[in-house]
């Protein structure tokens, strides 16, 4: 079983002296000035999530995009700092971008051509030439960080994360053909008859099979990569281990990435929670029979808000005898906030909530609850726990944590987990109610069938995946790939 002090005995094990960086374009804490204070505040998303947790048990370098206006103010000359603030256990190294480089490689071809792309949104989807320049060229400032890092050290260990870093890998290996390198890609892969239109997709598995280790979230990412791999290079493919013979072996892997079960059910079962549970019904205007529904997305388009709502519209209607007595938490932090789109989509979400709330609301019930804000994990465990169910309706998601921090935070087994069919996390949690978000009628009927269920059904599920939860953790996540990238190791003295 891996828990913190398993892995962190294990890396201190295996990694020995080996030096190990990893890098993303998000980083983990981002310091802004406000005024004559500076504050920090918490990368968005799951990847700096998982990350953070495994940084701290086994400590290193973290390389990333320093993306707060205070950011420069509190490093050291070469751009790192002792992270977690209120507990430095690692060290985070700030790559600085400028102005147009965020635009054309981060707003560009991240998030207007690889994000919209893989999660197979094609109607989204920009390509642009000047995009992708400038990626290459941002990435070459990544690479030029991590070279900086492991200069004096032998066979690194290098764990790129991410579509952000694409060309990062074959950087990497032509300065240091010696480096441990593997890249984690935490978004969905797509079907080849999708892959095939990307213009730089040759450029791009070039690049990652210079990794010794690629890992992806389910077996269907693995499979459909293998696939592109074999349509797009005719490279020799071991379909029995998975792994792909160019100039050096490299192993494709699945690997889910999870959560730290236990903190998320030490966070539920804290002293003031029951009190903090009563008073959010008190302020939600439910009663204590009352039902509870909670979502907690990123405001962002693949998430599925606005179909979640018609289901929610839907069932409403269809069964309007739980008026007044359902309420849906939506938390909803904005993100990538600079990019039009997605002002217009936070618009959409909030329009369609005020005209559901317009349409069934009386006194002072409302059927849905938008908060737009970044929630903390302990206030997060206070809903997921109250809730009777969560709703993950994501049109397409390469894992999808809520889900498991959900389910870990249902101490009482009441809860019901709806998860959409196309989220990873789908491969993993037998016990949740798979749904279709396209077909709303049906979303709509897996709602009152959710507040329906027995409760002796309901706690089955939530024991079940629990059990898988507590096994299947972050910790897990990371020592796999660790043990996996011991097989690259040359017996010391190398
Ligand atoms: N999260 C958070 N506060 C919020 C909303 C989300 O801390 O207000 C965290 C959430 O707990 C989870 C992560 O952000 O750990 C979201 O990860 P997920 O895999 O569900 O989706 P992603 O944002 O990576 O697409
Ligand atoms: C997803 C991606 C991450 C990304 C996160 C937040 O989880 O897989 O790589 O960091 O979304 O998005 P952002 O653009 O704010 O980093």
């Amino acid at each position: 079983m891996w828990n913190r002090g398993t892995l962190s005995g294990f890396a201190k094990e295996h990694l020995r002296d080996r030096f190990l960086v990893v890098v993303s374009n998000r980083e983990p804490y981002a310091h802004y000035r406000s005024g004559g204070s500076i504050r920090v505040e918490r990368g968005g998303g799951g990847l700096t999530t998982v990350l953070d947790t495994v940084m701290q048990a086994i400590g290193g370098v973290w390389v990333a995009w320093g993306s707060g206006n205070a950011d420069w103010e509190v490093t050291d000359s070469e751009g790192k700092i002792a992270v977690p603030p209120h507990k430095p256990s690692y060290t985070l190294k700030r790559v600085r971008l400028t102005q147009e480089e965020v635009e054309h490689y981060y707003h560009g071809f991240s998030n207007r051509f690889f994000w919209p792309f893989f999660h197979n949104m094609q109607d989204r989807v920009h390509f642009l030439e000047k995009d992708w320049e400038y990626y290459k060229e941002a990435n070459f400032r990544f690479a030029e960080a991590i070279l900086s890092e492991v200069r004096g050290h032998r066979s690194p260990v290098v764990w790129i994360q991410d579509y952000h870093l694409s060309c990062v890998p074959r950087m990497v290996r032509e300065r240091r053909p010696d480096a441990i390198l593997s890249i984690f890609w935490h978004i969905p892969w797509p079907f080849y008859d999708i892959f095939r239109t990307a213009p730089c997709r040759r450029e791009l598995l070039k690049s990652l099979l210079c990794c010794n280790l690629i890992g992806l979230q389910t077996p269907s990412d693995r499979d459909h990569f293998l696939e592109a791999v074999r349509e797009e290079l005719g490279l020799p493919i071991d379909y029995s281990t998975h792994v792909v013979e160019g100039d050096h072996p490299t192993q494709v892997q699945n690997f889910s990435a999870s959560i730290d079960t236990e903190v998320w059910m030490h966070l539920a079962t804290r002293p003031e929670i029951d009190e903090e549970m009563v008073r959010l019904r008190q302020h939600l205007g439910l009663k204590s029979t009352g039902f509870l529904g909670v979502g907690v997305d990123r405001l962002e388009y693949t998430k599925g808000l606005l179909n979640r709502f018609e289901a929610i519209d839907i069932f409403l209607k269809n069964d309007p005898q739980y008026c007044g007595k359902f309420t849906f938490l939506q938390i909803a932090p904005p993100t990538r906030t600079a990019m039009p789109e997605y002002q217009a989509y936070g618009e959409q979400v909030k329009k369609k909530v005020e005209q559901i709330n317009a349409k069934y609301g009386f006194d002072r019930w409302k059927p849905i609850e938008l908060l737009p804000v970044q929630i903390g994990a302990e206030e997060l465990a206070v809903y997921y726990r109250a809730a009777d169910l969560a709703i993950i309706s994501s049109f397409a998601d390469g894992m999808n944590l809520v889900a498991k921090e959900f389910v870990a935070s249902q101490v009482d087994e009441k809860g019901v987990l709806l998860l959409s069919q196309f989220a990873g996390a789908a491969h993993e949690m037998k016990g949740a109610l798979l749904i279709d978000p396209y077909n709303t009628e049906q979303f709509a009927k897996a709602i009152k069938l959710s507040l329906e269920m027995p409760l002796s059904d309901k706690k089955a599920r939530i024991q079940e995946m629990q059990t898988h939860l507590k096994a299947n953790n972050v910790y897990k996540w990371v020592g796999d790939q660790l043990l996996e990238n011991t097989k690259f190791f040359s017996p010391r003295g190398d």
